[in-house]
Parts: structure tokens; C-alpha cells; sequence
């Protein structure tokens, strides 16, 4: 089919020719995979929801501030398969990359952060493959969040799909301090100087603090327990 080929890529300088066919079969295919990702950030972010909804019919107190999710673009998903060095296809991208989707709790408390990784990672369909304790055992760099891969069912017509899901769980201080250093490592391309470094550590640090003094503060004031304001 000479006339519908096409010089798609040409990285190396030897010419791979794919016919217009096998570029929609490749797009097709990247869409299915994809797919599956957003079905089980749908997943969580409906377990997040219910749980959240329920906290604050029950005990008067709704322990998230917000939540964010995404799936990773096509662009970046192939820049770090290619920095990864993962073999280019389906399955070995499935196993490896397991933060596809993605999805970001932020809490008002450090308990709640907690609080909340126990009751998603609880659930039956829910199978947790792995932690990072970011808040027990911060980065050098001063981030703090707890993080989990979970992998949930999504039951498509072709069967059953689990699905991994990176599930980051911070509090609005942590939050915030993450975002900030987000950009600075970008506007310095990963090499931020000593003293900025040293200025977001200290920062990281009075994010803590505060983090610490506002959850003892909401503490006396509800007595302990989770019910309501009195
Ligand atoms: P990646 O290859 O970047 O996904 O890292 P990883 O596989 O070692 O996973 P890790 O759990 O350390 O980090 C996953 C995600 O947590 C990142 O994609 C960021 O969203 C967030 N994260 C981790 N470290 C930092 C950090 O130092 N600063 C900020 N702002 N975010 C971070
Ligand atoms: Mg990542």
C-alpha cells in the first residue's frame, strides 16, 4: 500500500515506514490502553467520594479539602518510558509506569491523610502493591506526602481490568510546599541552588509546624474525637 505510507519517525536516520492503517491501529490501541486508566481513576475517585460524603453525614466533619486527578498525556507517558528505559510496548508500560493514573487527596490533617489511606486501602477490590511513607520519613529535599499504588477492578465487556492507581495523600501545608518546589525545579531544569534548596527545607520544616499546631488547636476544640464542633 504505496500510496498510503507514510515516514512517521525517523529518530535513528533508518527510514520506518508505517502505512496509514497501522497509524490508526497504533492510535486506536493507545486510546483502549488509556482508557482503562481513566476507568480506574473513575474507581477511586467515586470510593473518595462516597467516603467523603459519608464522614460528613455521620460525624458532622469532612476530613478533604480537595481532590485532583489526571492521566498522564501521551507526551509524557512516552518521555518516561523512554527515560525509564521500558520496552516499548503494552504490557512492559502497564507493569512498569505505575502512575498512568494518578490521583491526589489533599487533607485538612495529617490524621486524615492517614485515616483515609487505612479506609480506601481496606476495601475488598482495592489491593495495595505498594507505599511511600513521605510524611514518616520525608525526602531530602524537605516533600512530604504518602503515597500508594493501589490496583481496582474495572469490569469492561472484554472482562475483568485491574488497574493501577497512584494515590498521594497530603495535607493543604504539604500541598502547598509541593507546588511551590514543583515550579522551582522546573524553572531551575532539576538544579536548584543550595540556597533556594536550603530556604524550601526550611520551609517544609514551618509547613510541618504548622501542620502539627493546627491539627493540636483542632483537637482541643472537638474534644478528640471526629463529631461535630460543639
Ligand atoms: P517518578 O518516577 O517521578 O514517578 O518517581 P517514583 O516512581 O520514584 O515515585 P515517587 O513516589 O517518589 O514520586 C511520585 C510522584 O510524587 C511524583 O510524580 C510527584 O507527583 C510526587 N513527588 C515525588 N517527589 C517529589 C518532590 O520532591 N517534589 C514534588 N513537588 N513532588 C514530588
Ligand atoms: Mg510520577
Amino acid at each position: 500500500m504505496a500510496s498510503s505510507a507514510v515516514n512517521a519517525f525517523d529518530p535513528d536516520h533508518t527510514t520506518l515506514t508505517v502505512s496509514a492503517a497501522e497509524l490508526r491501529e497504533m492510535r486506536d490501541e493507545l486510546q483502549r490502553f488509556l482508557m482503562g486508566y481513566r476507568f480506574g481513576l473513575r474507581e477511586i475517585e467515586t470510593k473518595i467520594a462516597i467516603l467523603r460524603e459519608e464522614f460528613l453525614l455521620l460525624h458532622d466533619y469532612n476530613p478533604i479539602e480537595h481532590v485532583t486527578s489526571r492521566v498522564k498525556s501521551p507526551d509524557s507517558l512516552v518521555e518516561k518510558v523512554q527515560r525509564k528505559g521500558v520496552e516499548a510496548d503494552f504490557d512492559s508500560i502497564r507493569r512498569a509506569i505505575t502512575d498512568i493514573a494518578g490521583v491526589r487527596i489533599t487533607c485538612s490533617f495529617t490524621a486524615d491523610a492517614y485515616r483515609l489511606f487505612d479506609l480506601l486501602t481496606a476495601q475488598d477490590d482495592v489491593h495495595l502493591v505498594e507505599t511511600k511513607d513521605y510524611i514518616a520519613q520525608p525526602k531530602a529535599n524537605g516533600y512530604k506526602s504518602l503515597h500508594a499504588i493501589v490496583s481496582v477492578p474495572v469490569y469492561l465487556s472484554t472482562g475483568r481490568l485491574d488497574v493501577p492507581v497512584e494515590v498521594q495523600f497530603r495535607t493543604i501545608a504539604m500541598d502547598f510546599w509541593a507546588s511551590l518546589e514543583h515550579k522551582i525545579y522546573y524553572k531551575y531544569d532539576a538544579q536548584i541552588p543550595t540556597e533556594l534548596s536550603e530556604s524550601l527545607r526550611d520551609a517544609a520544616h514551618s509547613a510541618a509546624e504548622l501542620d502539627a499546631r493546627m491539627e493540636r488547636l483542632h483537637r482541643e476544640i472537638r474534644g478528640g474525637g471526629i463529631g461535630p464542633v460543639h
